[in-house]
């Protein structure tokens, strides 16, 4: 057995290995099971993707089995050894595991996999099967990436326990873009970053740590990812330059996401031929800023060949764009979309798109409006390398808003969804946070666009309309700290987004588990407090913040810690409309900003009745007064005082949850945790305090309980 295994013992290593810590595995039917398959692997490929699954394998074999993998360059069809002996560690000379690209000269996957088989394939999935017949498990793909993804399924299925006598299946992703996006500045700060600095730059340079990107790498690909943009969407001066001067750290980059099948992307500067000189305007229709941008693509791909493209936001939160020009999104990113498509490239273009400075006391003018009102009127017109990314809910990923009526508005137009695993409004990683069940209920939210079966999941994977592009991206939630993520607990959130954008059929409590498997082992009393903390941590976070979906309520600017009226652009008032008879945000048709009208049939029909609202978005649709009975049956008022008591209370119970734990998870990890927790425990008591207090002093009505209220 290797020396790795053991809860102390495996090396401080602080969480950096995160999911693919492979944890040695307990003795058992299935660990000998494990031992007997993987004591040799067939690879006939040099490829440099097809190489990091192998060494992948050795790795995760090693830590997990403590088996040195012998490896068969030259494969030799294992029936031929069917009959050979048992090794004394356990492996057996007759089984193997054989990986490899279809017909690239690996005999095993050549005669594991049959044309059918190879059909079923898609560009970035995998076969994979046990043969009795040839005594091997083969893992096919058509293209080395699909090698790579298949090997991490293997890993994936014996760090979880899993049977492998008799594995046979065909595996695609569902969404073909599995994008993240980084907010880091070249001067390494990271925009809404909680886990320290950049891991990319620092002080107006690239770092150059590429042992660090090559782990980034591997665990993003295990996860599933397939794109990344390194570079904030907020484009400052000097990250104009990326395309130009700093080219060549760009591509080293690039060059090291290539093993591990992920693209790389850039946020560009709408305003780039200006700020870089020679163009006196960015005007989008200017023949001198077309030429700019397509030297530009021309440069790019010279040096990264598979270049992703560019996400752009513009026009919003001061950031420049078409309107300058009198020109509109569509004119913004066919320009660009013009210049990347000679090489395959493709526009991001944000939907976040809305003026922070409007006066919105008519009570008419609405921000929720903003992304449908720029948007579905250009329907149609994007060029088909264009794609517009979408955020989740019509706000700003707060811990509950409803679901951002452009999905389903949008008919012609290739579209992703933007979720934010950086935790910006969702405790910061100092509070846990686990937002997979959140990313589910929007991806399974009906938008009723072409009827009943019109999930956002299935817009946004293509199918519903048809797509050239489409997928999901996520807002990153890492940094520098050694374990990536700040709050370990929030690596769930970085895996977990990963995995439901490979497969949205994915339960978030299979995500959990998976997690909590490759992270901390196998122990089950583990996994049932983790995975608990874990699916119970969205509900406590949302039940002593904000409450029945009005939103914000944080510190303007870091947007951390209660605040009632924090919001930033509340110049022309308090954004919730709390006074001493009620609160909420009339969004109706009837008497509001009309934005429900936004949503399509019973749905809009639904946000717009005060008797149909759900619950948990009332405020966000309705203004009430503290009276108002919710179909709980609780007043208004009520329901906040119990819901922040109660939220309080069991942020303190997560704590000792965790407690119970002490030596049975790995020490390094069980007191970064434990430190946190502490942290949210006290945390939460300031928030209930403080949004009780300004409640009760508002509405001037008693607690029904009679509790202190402070
Ligand atoms: C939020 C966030 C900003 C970010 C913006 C965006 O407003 O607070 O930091 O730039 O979203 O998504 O562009």
């Amino acid at each position: 057995m290797n020396e790795a295994g053991g809860i102390n013992n495996l090396l401080q290593d602080q969480g950096y290995n995160a999911w693919l810590s492979y944890p040695e595995l307990p003795q058992g039917s299935l660990q000998e099971q494990y031992v007997k398959w993987c004591g040799a692997v067939s690879v006939t490929e040099t490829d440099d993707t097809v190489q990091a699954a192998l060494a992948e394998w050795k790795q995760g074999v090693a830590s997990m089995l403590g088996i040195e993998v012998q490896v068969q360059a030259e494969a030799a069809l294992a029936d031929t050894a069917a009959n050979a002996p048992e090794h004394s560690d356990g492996t057996s000379a007759g089984h193997v595991i054989a990986f490899g690209t279809f017909g690239s000269g690996n005999p095993l996957i050549n005669s594991v996999f049959a044309e059918a088989d190879i059909r079923k394939v898609g560009r970035e999935g995998f076969a994979i099967r046990t043969s009795a017949e040839h005594n091997c498990i083969a893992v096919g793909a058509s293209a080395p990436a699909g090698v790579l993804y298949g090997v991490f399924h293997l890993l994936r299925l014996i760090g979880t326990l899993q049977p492998i006598a008799a594995l046979d299946e065909a595996v695609n992703p569902v969404n073909s873009l599995r994008m993240i996006n980084h907010w880091d500045n070249f001067d390494g700060s990271v925009e809404r970053g909680y886990a320290g600095r950049s891991f990319f730059y620092e002080n107006n340079r690239f770092i150059g740590d590429m042992e660090r990107v090559r782990d980034y790498a591997r665990l993003m690909s295990s996860a599933g990812i397939n794109a990344i943009a390194i570079n904030n969407v907020n484009v400052h001066a000097l990250e104009t330059l990326f395309i130009s001067e700093y080219l060549p750290q760009v591509a080293e980059i690039a060059d090291k996401f290539r093993v591990y099948g992920i693209r790389l992307f850039l946020s560009v500067n709408f305003a780039g031929p200006m700020q870089e000189g020679g163009v006196g305007t960015a005007d989008p229709l200017d023949p001198g800023v077309r030429t700019w941008w397509q030297n530009k693509a021309a440069e790019i791909y010279q040096v990264i060949p598979d270049f992703g493209g560019f996400v752009v936001k513009a026009d919003s939160e001061n950031r420049p764009g078409p309107f300058t020009y009198g020109r509109d999104h569509a004119d913004g990113a066919n320009m660009l979309a013009e210049a990347l498509e000679p090489f395959g490239g493709i526009v991001i273009w944000r939907c976040f798109v809305y003026n922070c400075k409007q006066d919105w006391r008519d009570r008419k003018t609405d921000r929720a409006r903003a992304a449908y009102d720029h948007f579905k009127p250009l329907d149609g017109r994007f060029k088909d390398n264009v794609i517009l990314q979408i955020k989740n809910g019509p706000m700003d990923f707060q811990v509950r808003e409803p679901v951002s009526p452009l999905f389903g508005a949008l008919t012609q137009t290739n579209q992703i969804i933007e979720f934010q695993i950086a935790q910006e409004y969702t405790g910061q990683q100092r509070h846990v946070c686990y937002l997979v069940p959140q990313w589910k209920e929007v991806l399974e939210f009906q938008t009723l666009a072409k009827g009943e079966a019109s999930p956002v999941k299935r817009i946004v994977d293509g199918s519903l309309w048809g797509n050239r592009h489409s997928g999901i991206a996520a807002v990153s939630n890492t940094g520098n700290d050694i374990n990536w993520t700040g709050h370990l607990l929030a690596q769930a959130n970085l895996y977990g987004y990963g995995r439901l954008a490979w497969n949205p059929e994915l339960s978030a409590e299979a995500i959990a588990a998976e997690w909590i498997a490759l992270t901390f082992g196998s122990n089950p009393e583990v996994a049932d407090v983790i995975s608990r903390i874990l699916l119970d941590s969205w509900e406590i976070y949302e039940s002593y913040t904000a409450p029945l979906g009005v939103g914000w309520m944080i510190n303007p600017e870091h947007h951390y810690g209660p605040n009632v009226d924090g919001y930033e652009y509340s110049q022309w008032g308090t954004y919730h409309y709390a006074d001493n008879r009620g609160i909420g945000v009339d969004r109706t048709v009837k008497t509001g900003t009309g934005y429900s009208a936004q949503y399509i049939g019973s749905n809009a029909a639904r946000y717009e009745s005060l008797e149909e609202c759900p619950d948990e978005l009332l405020l966000f649709f309705h203004h009430v007064p503290y009276t108002h009975v919710l179909h709980s049956g609780k007043t208004v008022i009520q329901h906040i005082y119990d819901t922040h008591f109660e939220g309080a209370q069991r942020a303190e119970g997560l704590l000792s949850s965790w407690q119970t734990l002490k030596d049975k998870v790995r020490e390094d990890l069980y007191v970064q945790v434990e430190q946190r927790l502490t942290g949210q425990a006290a945390h939460a008591k300031e928030w209930r305090d403080q949004i009780n207090t300004y409640f009760y002093r508002k509405s001037g009505i008693e607690d029904q309980a009679s509790r202190t209220i402070y």
